[in-house]
């Protein structure tokens, strides 16, 4: 919670103004059962109607300032509620964008998002709540005691007894339900989960007919979050008859026991009627406990773990000794003995890998699925960093590099594209700040996008849905190819970025490619591909198994032997 609460610092001064604000309101609750006994005492048992006149005006003056003080203080308690809340998730929002690869997998996209939304608002709920209501209700009852003892004590002797087993009872409540609280949390996190994959693999689901599969995942789920929910509900709830019997119980002794002393003359009635005032006040307050120590407890589990996302420690990030002057030139790029593990896990995903790729060079990268290929890509633009080994670009190790400048010089298309919502041309714009219509345009005819683009309802200006679901997938890779190109990058990589293109468009993709100056690694499962690239990179079970021409590797590897057999069938490969 600690992290959390330290962004009320810059809201001190309204909090301060709001907690002076609810003493003002406090003091008056406090005096007025203490003016009404006075009234009642002096003006309504004499019959003086100027007594009761003049102490009539005090208490409507002193209410309408509480009212006012209410007004205003309500004021800064939500200025200081929604600043703090709109603090924290601009740092939340920050931090994640720091996240790395790793981080992100720690952390699931639902529970980031409760983090954002509900948890941020039961915060900023709470603190709302205390400033306004929740930090005077235990003033309310020290006061109410000792106002009671001012005005008769021995009347108030009753407050010895009820307050300290009401409050004991309480606290003994909310010790329970504290726990109780963050088992709800979890389950909303465990219902956010499934209902976001749902919605993510909603067509998937349909194409699987999976629907029943997913309906018991969610009413699990959801009866679970229930479940939960009333029971703790309902045993907080069962503690109010017993807060009522209690105050019923010395509401009673009071009336009875006030009773006999005016009787017998030793107490004023006006007395009894304020104690029996303050009695309420302080049994109502003590009932807000609950309420109160419910709100913080739900803060602090919220509080929590947005503290931890806001602690986890970014493994990614620039060396101290990274250079912000250090640009990618030339695009050289060196693997020298690189392995690498993910993180969390023991299997060697990359082993001793070793090659070198020149400056403008095109270098095709062919392996079966699983045999690491996406993987070394993600290690050049640090999205991970290898656990072995060192990659370097330009002869300098990547970590040389700030992240921006190092990832400012590469153009990556992911294996998987992704779209954002807006229009074709805001998604192409995506790669480079401030790109031109023109460019625009010159980086989607390259990425033979244009014409298809031109089809469109409304060209450029077409929205793309969520993800992109009004285009075809091959449509998708082509603009996420000509965000990439529209960086002018230094290191271009294609991560199996044309395996939905037909034969004739990949041919003129990969021509119009060669206009630009940058080292290009692909990634592809095709020999003709592979075979319009200066060398070939065959990778297997991590291990680089050979790296040359085409010609090369078909006379040195048996395995790339049989990929091309496969492929184009064994009169070719004997040919060759
Ligand atoms: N892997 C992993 N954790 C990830 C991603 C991958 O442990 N977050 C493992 C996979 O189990 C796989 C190995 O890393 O065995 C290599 O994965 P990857 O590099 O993605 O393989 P590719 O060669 O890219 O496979 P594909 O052609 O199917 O894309
Ligand atoms: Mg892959």
């Amino acid at each position: 919670m600690k992290t959390v609460l330290a962004f009320l610092k810059p809201y001190k001064l309204p909090a301060v103004v709001a907690f002076l604000l609810m003493l003002i309101e406090l003091t008056v609750e406090l005096m007025l059962p203490f003016f009404l006994g006075k009234m009642i005492n002096e003006g309504v048992v004499n019959q003086d109607i100027d007594t009761i006149m003049m102490w009539g005006v005090i208490m409507i003056g002193l209410a309408f300032i509480a009212f006012i003080a209410g007004i205003i203080n309500s004021f800064y308690s939500s200025h200081v509620g929604w600043g703090f809340a709109h603090d924290i998730r601009k740092k939340l929002f920050a931090k994640i964008q720091a996240f790395s690869f790793a981080n992100l997998n720690q952390y699931p996209t639902s529970g980031l998002m409760t983090r954002f939304t509900n948890d941020v608002r039961q915060i900023q709920n709470t603190i709302y709540m205390i400033l306004r209501i929740m930090s005077k209700a235990p003033l309310l009852v020290i006061g109410g005691v000792i106002m009671a003892f001012v005005v008769n004590a021995r009347l108030a002797l009753i407050f010895l007894i009820t307050v300290p087993i009401l409050v004991g009872f309480i606290l003994w409540v909310l010790k329970r339900a504290s726990g109780l609280f963050n088992k709800i949390q979890n389950s909303i996190d465990k219902v956010n989960r499934v209902m976001q994959e749902n919605l993510s693999g909603m067509r998937l689901i349909k194409a699987f007919s999976r629907r029943n599969h997913e309906e018991t995942r969610f009413t699990e789920a959801n009866k679970t979050l229930a479940n939960r929910t009333r029971y703790t509900f309902r045993f907080i709830e069962s503690s109010m008859p017993v807060l009522l019997f209690v105050m019923n119980l010395s509401l009673i002794f009071i009336i009875w026991f006030g009773n006999l002393q005016t009787i017998s003359g030793t107490t004023s009635v006006g007395d009894v009627v304020a104690i029996i005032n303050y009695a309420m006040r302080v049994a109502m307050s003590i009932s807000m406990f609950t309420f109160i120590i419910m709100g913080i407890s739900r803060m602090k589990a919220s509080a929590d773990r947005v503290d931890q996302v806001l602690n986890v420690d970014v493994d990614l990030k620039d060396h101290d000794e990274a250079d912000s002057s250090l640009r990618v030139k030339q695009g050289f790029i060196t693997f020298d003995h690189v392995s690498f593990i993910y993180p969390g896990t023991t299997k060697s995903v990359l082993s001793n890998v070793r090659f070198s790729v020149n400056p403008g060079e095109r270098l095709a990268v062919i392996g079966s699925t699983g045999s690491g290929k996406t993987s070394l890509f993600q290690l050049i633009p640090r999205l991970y960093d290898a656990t072995e080994g060192e990659i370097r670009i330009d002869h300098r190790p990547t970590t040389d590099y700030t992240l921006d400048n190092l990832r400012r010089s590469i153009g990556y298309v992911p294996q998987s594209p992704l779209l954002f919502t807006g229009t074709v041309a805001e998604n192409i714009a995506w790669g480079k700040e401030h790109a031109s219509t023109k460019e625009i345009i010159h980086a989607a005819k390259d990425a033979q996008i244009h014409d298809a683009i031109m089809e469109l309802d409304n060209q450029y200006q077409t929205k793309v849905g969520q993800k992109g679901v009004n285009l075809s997938g091959g449509q998708k890779q082509r603009i996420s190819i000509a965000r990439a190109l529209i960086r002018n990058p230094k290191i271009l990589m294609l991560d199996d970025s044309t395996s939905a293109l037909d034969l004739t468009t990949e041919s003129k993709l990969l021509h119009a490619m060669e206009s630009y100056e940058c080292t290009t690694l692909l990634i592809t499962q095709k020999i003709s591909t592979a075979m319009r690239a200066d060398r070939i990179l065959l990778i297997d079970e991590g291990k680089v198994l050979a790296i040359g021409t085409h010609e090369e590797l078909l006379h040195s590897s048996s395995l790339y032997q049989r990929i091309v057999t496969s492929q184009f069938g064994k009169e070719y490969a004997n040919v060759e």
